[in-house]
């Protein structure tokens, strides 16, 4: 048995107590995200009781406020339950991430939660944590490549790629919002994005929204004109919304500018680089409203400059992940392992990190569009109705 330290009963209310209190948290709140965000480092000194031991959360970058969220929400949750929490953002730098998770290490953490910037990275440290016995569960993005991860907490990433080509054929008007065909057969031109390949996330993805749209591009009703249908064309290193920006230039560059074609959408994995595609398009002189004939652009994370865009009809649509649920899905897995016991797994076929098959736990995700921005993300609690208007988080 892995766990070293058991505690007290009471914890448990503790945590109920905390997770309806997290509940009630917006995505963006962002106490903490300042103070680590130009030295990529942030400790925090845990003022609730420890006896639950130290845990250490390494959240990859406070460039996204997707995992500034995720950071303060476990964070939050675990200090209610009776942990202390060294909370460390890596500004996507792997070298500082390794050190980060060495450091929880040395300092004594009795377990270890881990957004990974490169799935493939952290397999000394990995090694470590197993030789001390301290548990690793994986957030969000499996840990590939060692056996030394216990437990992965996610989305389900598969369906998540469903839903945002999904939401670009709604775009498009190729579904309605139920998913029914319209009969609209186009041809309609499409320019396809992928996520970061050191990502385990971004296959899943990619493969979720590509068996969505391959009918469609077999029938001819999309078609892509750049000719740029792998993965690899197709990946933005880091998730970067520069990267993107730069690739949808040099597609219309390449492809559009100069013919009569234009584009109708973008398949989009990640609300940064919709907005990276979104000023390439408008520096290239598409203009207006979806309505009115902007291309189609997907996305992910309800981050709330996309959601603004979206309530703008310039955005076509998101994909809602509650990064609360998830927080304390981890905390539920850490809960477990500190008392003892296994967490509940959901899946345990279809994430195989390449050395094993890692038990799950998967979580739904929600298409966002204008229309259901309030019952998602206003009703919820996610965003206020103040920070969709201003496109900022408060
Ligand atoms: C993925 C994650 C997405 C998005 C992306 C960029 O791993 O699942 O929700 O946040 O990283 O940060």
């Amino acid at each position: 048995m892995k766990a070293k330290k058991y505690f007290a009963a009471a914890a448990g209310a503790a945590l109920a107590i905390s997770l309806a209190a997290c509940s009630g948290e917006g995505a963006g709140s962002e106490e903490e995200s300042t103070t680590g965000a130009t030295t990529g480092t942030e400790s925090t000194e845990s003022s609730a009781p420890s006896e639950g031991g130290l845990v250490g959360v390494a959240m990859p970058t406070q460039t996204s406020e997707r995992w500034i969220a995720d950071g303060d929400a476990v964070k939050a949750g675990l200090e209610e339950a009776g942990y202390e929490v060294d909370l460390q953002f890596a500004n996507d730098d792997i070298p500082t991430q390794g050190q980060q998770v060495d450091q929880m290490i040395t300092n004594g953490a009795e377990a270890l939660i881990i957004a990974a910037i490169d799935g493939t990275a952290l397999a000394s440290q990995l090694d470590a944590a197993a030789a001390a016995g301290i548990p690793v569960i994986s957030y969000d993005r499996l840990i590939r490549d060692s056996e030394n991860v216990d437990f992965y907490v996610t989305f389900d990433n598969y369906q998540v790629g469903v839903q945002q080509a999904t939401s670009l054929l709604v775009g498009l008007g190729v579904l309605d919002k139920d998913g029914n065909e319209t009969g609209e057969t186009g041809p309609f031109n499409v320019e396809l994005f992928a996520g970061s390949p050191d990502d385990n996330n971004a296959t899943f993805f990619w493969n979720g929204a590509i068996d969505t749209l391959q009918p469609y591009l077999d029938a001819g009703t999309l078609v892509v004109p750049s000719g740029q249908t792998d993965f690899e064309q197709a990946a933005i290193l880091r998730w970067q919304q520069e990267t993107a920006q730069k690739r949808m230039e040099d597609l219309l560059t390449g492809t559009y500018v100069g013919t009569d074609m234009t584009v109708d959408g973008v398949l989009s994995p990640y609300d940064g680089l919709s907005r990276g595609i979104i000023t390439a398009l408008q520096n290239n002189g598409y203009e207006g409203t979806v309505t009115d004939g902007f291309p189609a652009v997907s996305g992910q994370d309800a981050e709330i400059a996309s959601v603004k865009l979206i309530a703008d009809d310039v955005q076509f649509a998101t994909i809602f992940k509650d990064t609360r649920k998830l927080a304390a899905q981890a905390i539920t897995a850490t809960e477990a392992y500190l008392e003892g016991t296994e967490p509940e797994a959901n899946n345990t076929t279809d994430y195989d990190n390449g050395v094993k098959v890692v038990p799950s736990f998967l979580l739904e995700s929600d298409i966002v569009y204008a229309d259901n921005i309030e019952s998602l993300l206003v009703d919820s609690g996610y965003w206020t109705a103040e920070e969709v208007a201003s496109g900022v988080a408060e």
